[in-house]
């Protein structure tokens, strides 16, 4: 838990983070990836921090690996591989680095502990949970296991080091249509998130996908009935969903995919008018790269993913807090499920 004001008190100490116009200047090149959603007087209070925590990385020896839903002053300021949930498991593998900040929620922070035991892996605020994470836990696979014997136990990456130990692989949004599809079995169990399996569902009407009953606070906050409103408003406008929404959600849509495949859908497409049903960032952190778009329409943030901030990371290398550490036993038991999500996209070209 943190004391905010005896960090700030210490961070003041040790470094000069006053607002600082001449150090913004100096750091033009950076701004230039987000000054279409940054403002010159927040870059002026963010590039102190920016630059204390590049030379601090230096120090330290450490990268940083940051969810494509951080804040774009973390985002295009101090990351130093940017991704989606499958993307920084794998990047994880292969940074070479002592220590690795993850700056994302807790669930990716112990999901790089498991794949590199031996690395420190700090993550800048230990609350930083996620909804889904929270709605599973071991026991409840076992639930689901005596429910459908038999059935494979595919388990998003959202989960606990507990939960994916108890499962049989692993899958994110990027990969888990092809996941679910090349189960042996017809009956394919997924947890926790029941939007997430219902979507996939679709993708593969040949498998029997029975689901945990979690959700995502952020999507499943979308309704079918706004996005048909929006679209009547806002003709041209292309929606493009990540399948944590609800599936009548995803149906509206002209697109459904992960966090960098929608990265990707929009860099390549283009749309004049682009509604990323997801969480606020996403757009902001892809504004500068694709001046042509223009992005509208409401977005919901992440609490969690929000609870990371350039100060809490700068106090995270600063004082190397907080280490993540998982029970040697249940990390063998994650990793062999993570290994086998990473092994089996590879293999499927994904
Ligand atoms: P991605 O794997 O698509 O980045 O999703 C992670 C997440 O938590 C989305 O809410
Ligand atoms: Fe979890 Fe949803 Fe936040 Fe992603 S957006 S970290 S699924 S609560």
């Amino acid at each position: 838990m943190f004391d905010l004001l005896t960090m700030r008190d210490q961070l003041a100490a040790h470094y000069d983070l006053a607002p600082n116009p001449d150090l913004a200047q100096e750091m033009s090149e950076d701004y230039a990836r987000m000054k279409r959603v940054v403002s010159p007087i927040d870059w002026a209070m963010h590039a102190p921090y920016v630059a204390a925590i590049k030379a601090l990385k230096k120090k330290r020896h450490a990268v940083i690996l940051a969810h494509n839903y951080m804040t774009p002053e973390i985002y295009h300021g101090v990351a130093d591989v940017v991704g989606d949930s499958l993307q920084l498991a794998i990047e994880a593998t292969r940074v070479e680095a002592d220590v690795i900040v993850q700056c994302g929620v807790h669930f990716m922070a112990e999901t790089s502990k498991i794949l590199s035991p031996d690395k420190i892996v700090l993550i800048p605020d230990m609350d930083a949970g996620c909804s889904l994470a929270e709605s599973i836990t071991a026991e409840g696979i076992a639930e689901m296991r005596a429910k459908y014997p038999g059935a494979p136990v595919v388990t998003y990456v959202n989960t606990t080091a507990e939960v994916k130990a108890a499962s049989d692989i692993c899958c994110t949004s990027s990969n888990a249509a092809q996941i679910v599809g090349a189960m042996e079995s017809d009956t394919v169990i997924m947890t926790p998130d029941q939007y997430l399996a219902q979507n996939v569902a679709k993708d593969v009407p040949h498998k029997n996908v029975v689901w945990w009953e979690g959700s995502c606070i952020v999507h499943e906050q979308y309704s079918a009935k706004d996005l048909r409103e929006f679209r009547e408003w806002n003709p041209g406008t292309r929606l493009i969903a990540h399948p944590e929404c609800p599936p009548d959600v995803v149906a509206e849509a002209d697109f459904s995919g992960s966090t960098s495949g929608i990265i990707k859908y929009v860099t390549d497409e283009q749309p004049e008018k682009a509604l990323l049903i997801t969480e606020c960032s996403m757009a902001s952190n892809i504004a500068d790269s694709l001046p042509q778009v223009d992005f509208v329409g409401p977005c919901n943030m992440c609490p969690y993913m929000k609870m990371i901030t350039l100060e809490k990371i700068l106090w995270s290398l600063h004082t190397m807090s907080e280490p993540v550490e998982v029970d040697p036993t249940v990390a063998e038991g994650a990793r062999q499920a993570v290994q086998k999500m990473i092994d089996m996209s590879q293999k499927l070209g994904i």
